[in-house]
Order: C-alpha cells, then sequence, then structure tokens
C-alpha cells in the first residue's frame, strides 16, 4: 500500500501532514491540540507554518468575511469556496470544514451530499451543531468514511433558540443534557467534539469520561485536548465586544506570523486559555 501525501507538501520538506490518527496519539499522549479558523489560502499558509494543527473553516465567515449579524445565511456553496481557497493555502494541518445551517438539518441523505460538496472542495472532516438529534447522521457519515467532528454548547446556528451567545450547561440539568448528548455523539462514532461557551469543570469531566473524543474547546477552560480561536478575534480584529475566552496575540508580537506562533506556543505550554482570565 502507498502512502498518499499532496506533491506540495512533499516538496516543501515541512512537517508530516497531521492525521486523525496523528491527533488521536496528541491527545493520548496530553499533547494539546492547537486549532484555528481560516477562511482562506494566504491565512491558511500562514498558519499551517507557525504549527497550527488543526484549521476549522468555520461558518463565522458569515459574520467576518460577509458582514452578516450571524452565521444563519452562509450557504453551503459558500462553505466550499471558502473551503478550497483554504486547501489551497494549507500543507499539513488537518482542515474540517463547517457544515451551514440548512446544509443537514434534514437528516441523513442531505448531510452526505453537503459532507461530500465539502469534502471534494478539500475538507477532510466535517464540523455539524447540536445534540442527540443529530447522532443518527454522525453515523450515518462516519459509516461512510467521513469524519466527524460534533459541536455542542453554544451553537450559534442556534442563536435564536437559545436567546443569544451565552454560557451553556452551568446548571445541572444543562450539565446533564450536554453530557448525553456528548455521550450520543461519540457512541454514533464523532471522533472530536467543539465545545464552546461551557463552564471549564463540565468540560474535563467530558473529556475525562469519553476519552474517544477529542474535545476542542473554545471558552470551555484548559482541560479539553485542543483549543480554537477564530483568527480574526486572535488578531485584535473583530469589533464590538468580545466574549471574555478571546486573547488577542497580536501585541507584542512580531507581526502576523509572530501572533499565530504565539498562539500556537501559549496552546501547547498551556498558558492560554488561563481558567481565571478566560474560563467560566
Ligand atoms: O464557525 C466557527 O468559527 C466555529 C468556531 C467558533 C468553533 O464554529
Amino acid at each position: 500500500m502507498s502512502v498518499h501525501t499532496s506533491p506540495a507538501a512533499q516538496a516543501d520538506g515541512g512537517r508530516k501532514p497531521l492525521t486523525l490518527h496523528a491527533l488521536r496519539a496528541m491527545q493520548q499522549r496530553g499533547e494539546p491540540i492547537a486549532m484555528l479558523t481560516a477562511y482562506d489560502a494566504t491565512f491558511a499558509r500562514l498558519a499551517d507554518e507557525s504549527g497550527v494543527d488543526c484549521l476549522l473553516v468555520g461558518d463565522s465567515l458569515g459574520m467576518l468575511l460577509q458582514g452578516h449579524a450571524s452565521t444563519l445565511p452562509v450557504s453551503l456553496e459558500d462553505m466550499a469556496y471558502h473551503t478550497a481557497c483554504a486547501a489551497r493555502g494549507n500543507r499539513s494541518a488537518w482542515l474540517v470544514g463547517d457544515l451551514p445551517f440548512g446544509s443537514y438539518q434534514q437528516g441523513p441523505a442531505q448531510a452526505l451530499a453537503s459532507s461530500a460538496t465539502l469534502m471534494k472542495a478539500g475538507a477532510q472532516m466535517v464540523k455539524l451543531e447540536g445534540g442527540g438529534w443529530t447522532a443518527e447522521t454522525v453515523f450515518s457519515l462516519t459509516q461512510r468514511g467521513i469524519p466527524v467532528c460534533a459541536h455542542l454548547g453554544l451553537t450559534p446556528q442556534s442563536v435564536h433558540a437559545l436567546g443569544g451567545y451565552r454560557v451553556q450547561g452551568r446548571d445541572d440539568e444543562g450539565a446533564a443534557t450536554l453530557k448525553r448528548h456528548a455521550r450520543e455523539l461519540a457512541e454514533a462514532g464523532a471522533a472530536m467534539l467543539v465545545l464552546e461557551l461551557v463552564p471549564s469543570a463540565l468540560a474535563g469531566e467530558l473529556q475525562a469520561e469519553l476519552p474517544q473524543l477529542i474535545t476542542i474547546g473554545i471558552g470551555a477552560g484548559p482541560a479539553t485536548a485542543g483549543q480554537v480561536l477564530v483568527l480574526h478575534d486572535m488578531l485584535g480584529a473583530t469589533r464590538g465586544r468580545l466574549p471574555r475566552f478571546v486573547r488577542n496575540f497580536l501585541p507584542g508580537a512580531d507581526g502576523i506570523e509572530g501572533a499565530l506562533r504565539a498562539y500556537v506556543a501559549a496552546v501547547k505550554d498551556r498558558s492560554f486559555p488561563d481558567p481565571a482570565l478566560h474560563g467560566y
């Protein structure tokens, strides 16, 4: 069996392309995983060269690139376009493509067609938001060879149902529901789980109870296997009031690449997130 590596990755002598297997190994040996959003070739290349392990082509591009008030208007075509752009700049990071609102909610058949579009554009894994109701879809996708990243806690595509961008799972009932959903998603075959705006203690319990999941936190404290930030937030380019979990890595860094490297270093040495400053 031959091992296929992209010609670009072979030619530039850079690090070996990250695989799901390699990410699992990092989780198991306790090496924090650094994930960052990227939406185009230039920033995907800079993030990859700065040592970011996973790139997320997030539907946050609806706000950041398109100027919408939420992620809801983002189309599958938008996501495929930006996934393809980021994939062309990336050499070795694991590339996750976000399934946008309306592209998987009908169920497994719609999710398969939408995921195929993102995978053909260059995604290696798809991300979808939501709890137990997505388990059937997650099972169907993983059975068909599509790695899935689930997303629990604050799920921005449900912002209107959740009543705003607020911390989830704070009370006993909310925490128990979140744990049940995480278990269902793990049993359905999800390999990765983004936990957004979740109390740090709950995120830690989830990772300990479900070691088969690679948990990636954003506003979920330091006990997850990895961290993700939105590129524009960590470069100080986002306007308006930012959530407390955001840290701007640009001040004091040697330009954008310096800020990206500082982010990776801070995730790896666990100085970010600081539970006192960035946790709930
Ligand atoms: O779309 C996005 O950028 C995301 C991250 C906030 C995790 O889903």
